[in-house]
């Protein structure tokens, strides 16, 4: 019997490289090796955009697309949007009982959320809940093993700790999940910073060539290389970051050791090298954004996608709720 994997994302708008690279290329490769389970979590989108639902759904339709784009195969996986399987919601209710206040007021990504965020009111119950609709995902799916990146980590430790006191009170029924730390490419954003939407540095699958010159263009690199001459310093420099991710599959041009010792020797300037960059992003980008025009325009698949991953998905929800309920004696 294979492994259970699951996985969710929030639809809050449009996906850039560093979901890619950081998540998704990582969620493609597991679905060879393990039993699939991945969600479109809109219900964990309103615990922060409750006040204007507008773009949720539309965002979801799309999140799913992309998906699809860089490899997520609907045959192999179960993708499916978690307001669909009505148990999410009621498994968190269930979970919500047994959760001590303290164990989610003390979790470090509320206390970060609630510091960072300061254009919403986030001083809601749904919102400290957070981390208990992440529960009831994995708990529906018994999943196994849950793909997260290092910032999602205390989540998957508050689940372990709820799976053992549900287990406690009621029988063993919930697995513990381990985490799987994904091999993420750090990707910065064209500023140098981590690449985030809310940082207006983003780079979004399916970009058009245009777009990518225009962003390669005003990428960041070392101010101390003004000349191709000055030796430069690749640390300081966003293009060489992405020449590295780009360079490993293509020939074409140097790879990034070399082209990091061009830099620091000031035998190339940053013209070419953002030159080269830019072809090579274009031969990456170019398929990408070709497939998910035909996706993203092509409703009824993509709808009929979501309507079988729900089916999928409720079916194995229900029988993990059945059990549930029996453990609770209801
Ligand atoms: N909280 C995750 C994030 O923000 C998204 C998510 C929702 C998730 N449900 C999940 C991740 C279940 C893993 C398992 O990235
Ligand atoms: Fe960056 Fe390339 Fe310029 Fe060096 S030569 S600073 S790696 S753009």
């Amino acid at each position: 019997m294979k492994k259970r994997v699951l996985s969710g994302m929030r639809p809050t708008g449009r996906l850039h490289l560093g979901h890619y690279f950081g998540t998704l290329r990582n969620w493609v490769k597991l679905q060879d090796e393990y039993d699939c389970y991945y969600t479109a979590s809109d219900l964990h989108a309103l615990t922060t955009e409750y006040a204007d639902t507008s773009k949720i759904s539309e965002n979801t339709f799309e999140m799913i697309g992309d998906w699809i784009t860089v490899g997520l195969d609907p045959k192999k996986s179960v993708i499916f949007k978690q307001s669909a399987v009505h148990q999410h919601s009621e498994l968190f209710l269930i979970l919500s009982m047994i959760t001590p206040l303290g164990w989610l007021q003390r979790c470090p990504t509320y206390k970060d959320q609630i510091r960072e965020i300061n254009n919403k009111d986030l001083n809601n119950y749904g919102f400290l809940g957070y981390p208990v609709l992440m529960a009831a995902d994995i708990f529906l799916y018994k999943a196994n093993l849950v793909p997260v990146g290092e910032d999602q980590l205390s989540h998957l430790e508050f689940t372990r700790e709820i799976a053992r006191r549900f287990n406690n009170f009621y029988g063993e029924v919930l697995i513990e999940p381990a985490a799987k730390l994904s091999e993420a490419a750090k990707v910065p954003g064209i500023d140098g910073r981590k690449m985030s939407k809310s940082y207006g540095n983003s780079i979004f699958l399916g970009e058009s060539d245009d777009a990518i010159k225009e962003k390669v263009k005003n990428m960041f690199t070392d101010p101390l290389k003004i000349k191709k001459d000055d030796p430069g310093h690749p640390d300081d420099c966003a293009v060489i970051k992405f020449y590295k991710i780009f360079s490993e599959s293509s020939d074409k041009y140097p790879k990034f050791d070399q082209r990091e010792a061009n830099c620091k020797a000031g035998t190339i300037g940053c013209s070419l090298c953002k030159k080269q960059l830019i072809e090579m992003f274009s031969e990456f980008m170019k398929p990408l954004a070709d497939k998910r025009k035909t996706i993203i325009s092509d409703k009824a698949y993509l709808e009929k996608v979501i309507i079988e991953g729900g089916k999928k998905a409720e079916e194995c929800a229900h029988k993990t709720m059945t059990e549930i309920h029996k453990a609770l004696k209801f």
